[in-house]
């Protein structure tokens, strides 16, 4: 009776059931897996907030299904001070970047159709490509000291039914970020193969060196994905947008096309679009600031791993860290140990890593609760490693 599309195994793995389980227990929990802004000390005020949402124009129903103009002059004021001259005219609002992948997924693709993503990438993926029925190809990125796209292997998985190469920078959980190399390299190819390209910069604020963006692709079809949800520490507010470039031939269809999709549902609340411009001019006070120290402060303990049986993998931005852990220990069973010991992360696996002996972090809990977790982890990868504790 039910669509294939749905047909997920929803018995969840053990892990995520037990962090569940200790998150609802109320013992004291260094919670290391918590990406959500708002429960670790970053959220905004509340008089802030409704201050944001005070609006002499709340009570009246404008629809519009691109979003309110000047919502959009605000991205777009936005994206200039990312050094991006993106006409309004050009950008689409949504309830979420989520969102902004399913549009994008009804425009580019048809049932069966594929595109491809990067691996290692975030597991919410699946369930986007899923719901659209389509399929996800995967394409390596390779670390040796830095992550970087392995282009030949991107090329070669190229397959008849790929519509769109999608690329995230910072990328989660790795913090890998797009090369202007790189951009070049796959701009080219979807101009080649006739494909889109999708680049997911929801963390690009938080770019630790130089960043190229989609948005300065020369040849392809490109959109531009990001939102509150990370610009803003915002996640509740529930506004996204899309900012499309492209040759005129390729752009003007899409856009009319993706004006249909957003008008058949129309998601984005008129408070959050009058909202939107306050919330983004307020970012840097209200939470890019405050967020950047706090990346900076949990990277820097990362450097106490130094002589640890782990490290840290270098990162060019993002909100997580990866720690190698040694390929021979098994990624489930540490972590249910260390869960025991009281402290959360996520192993490799949850993020489609090529092999096996990773752990991933959150960087944003509070400072003294993350170097506690981190010398946690250590103690625990040091007993699992069968090592001798450190004397310290
Ligand atoms: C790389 C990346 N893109 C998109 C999202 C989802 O963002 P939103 O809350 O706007 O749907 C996340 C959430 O963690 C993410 O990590």
């Amino acid at each position: 009776m039910l669509s294939r599309r749905t047909s997920w195994d929803l018995a969840g793995n053990r892990l995520a059931a037990r962090l569940d389980e200790a998150r609802a227990s109320g013992r004291p929990l260094l919670d290391l897996a918590e990406s959500n802004p708002t429960r670790v000390g970053l959220a905004w005020p509340a008089e802030v907030l409704a201050a944001a949402f005070a609006d002499p124009r709340l009570p009246v129903y404008e629809p519009s299904p691109r979003g309110l103009p000047e919502a959009r002059a605000a991205v777009a004021a936005y994206l200039a001070g990312r050094g991006h001259a993106v006409d309004p005219e050009r950008i689409l609002l949504t309830a979420s970047t989520s969102e902004a992948y399913a549009l994008l997924l009804q425009l580019l693709c048809d049932p069966g159709d594929e595109i491809l993503v990067p691996a290692p990438s975030y597991p919410l993926l699946d369930v986007l490509a899923d719901l659209q029925s389509v399929r996800l190809g995967r394409y390596p990125l390779r670390y040796d000291g830095e992550w970087r796209v392995d282009v030949a292997a991107l090329e070669a998985a190229v397959t008849p039914r790929t519509r769109a190469i999608l690329v995230v920078s910072p990328s989660n959980p790795t913090g890998a970020v797009l090369s202007a190399g790189e951009l070049d390299a796959i701009d080219r190819l979807c101009d080649a193969r006739e494909l889109a390209l999708i680049g997911d910069e929801v963390f690009a604020d938080t770019a630790l060196g130089p960043a190229a963006g989609v948005l300065e692709a020369r040849r392809a079809l490109a959109f531009h994905l990001s939102g509150l949800s990370k610009t803003c520490g915002l996640p509740q507010v529930k506004a996204g947008w899309i900012a499309a470039t492209g040759p005129a031939a390729r752009l003007g269809p899409a856009l009319e096309r993706l004006e249909v999709v957003a008008d058949a549902y129309l998601s984005v609340s008129g408070p959050a679009q009058l909202a939107l411009p306050r919330l983004l001019a307020e970012r840097e006070q209200r939470f890019l600031g405050p967020l950047r120290a706090r990346l900076a402060t949990n990277r820097a303990a990362l450097g106490a791993l130094a002589g640890a049986p782990l490290d840290a993998l270098a990162s060019a931005g993002g909100w997580s860290a990866v720690l190698r852990v040694g390929q021979t220990l098994d990624e489930e069973a540490l972590c249910l140990a260390l869960l025991d010991d009281g402290v959360a992360v996520q192993p490799g696996f949850f993020y489609d890593f090529e092999r096996s002996g990773y752990l991933v972090l959150s960087l944003l809990p509070p400072p003294a609760r993350f170097a506690e977790g981190v010398a946690r982890i250590v103690a625990g990868v040091r007993r699992a490693a069968g090592a001798p504790a450190d004397p310290e």
